[in-house]
């Protein structure tokens, strides 16, 4: 009998060959794409009732990788930016889990501000996306998840390589 895939095993379908050719690999149905290449929106689920809010980031509905590392923006003091590079591999869905900044995004020919400012939204960074974190609110938690553990080699952390990188890769 014919069923429907389930998200999770629509996933392990899918996923393997988004990792081979990410700058390829098709929108997830549950993200919207941005006007920066190889970035996309995704709406976390929120379940509501008396006792709060529970905002849930779960792989295949609205984690597009396995989460192989967590790390978090805290205690930020004011005018302080981060980010700054791209990563050529690793994929990243972040969020702002209390307050708001800006993600400023960077394809190498679209540029895009974003403000995050709602724990319920999500942006997804394939590799090889330039960004820059900055105007955070006093109080700001941003999430990161990750899906490879840290490697600083597949930091890109000028500009200048960035560029590089993508007309070595042709994009
Ligand atoms: P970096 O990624 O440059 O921070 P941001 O993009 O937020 O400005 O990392 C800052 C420092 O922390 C750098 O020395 C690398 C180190 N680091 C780790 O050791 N593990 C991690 O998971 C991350 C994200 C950074």
């Amino acid at each position: 009998m014919r069923r429907d895939l389930s998200p999770a095993e629509l996933f392990d379908r899918e996923y393997p060959a988004a990792r081979k050719a990410p700058h390829l690999a098709p929108v997830p149905s549950y993200a919207r794409p941005l006007d920066v290449r190889r970035a996309m929106e995704v709406d976390l689920s929120v379940i509501r009732d008396q006792r709060g809010d529970l905002v849930v980031a779960e792989l295949g509905k609205h984690l597009p990788f396995v989460a192989r590392r967590m790390y978090s923006l805290v205690r930020v003091p004011e005018g302080e930016a981060r980010g700054g590079h791209a990563h050529k591999e690793l994929e990243q869905l972040l969020f702002v889990l209390h307050g708001a900044l800006d993600l400023v995004l960077d394809d190498g020919v679209t540029q895009q501000r974003v403000r995050l400012d709602d724990p319920e939204k999500a942006i997804y960074l394939r590799p090889m996306v330039w960004r820059e974190l900055e105007h955070f609110a006093p109080g700001t938690v941003c999430v990161v998840l990750a899906s490879e553990v840290y490697d600083e080699s597949d930091y890109l952390r000028s500009y200048d390589a960035y560029r590089d990188e993508l007309a070595a890769l042709g994009w």
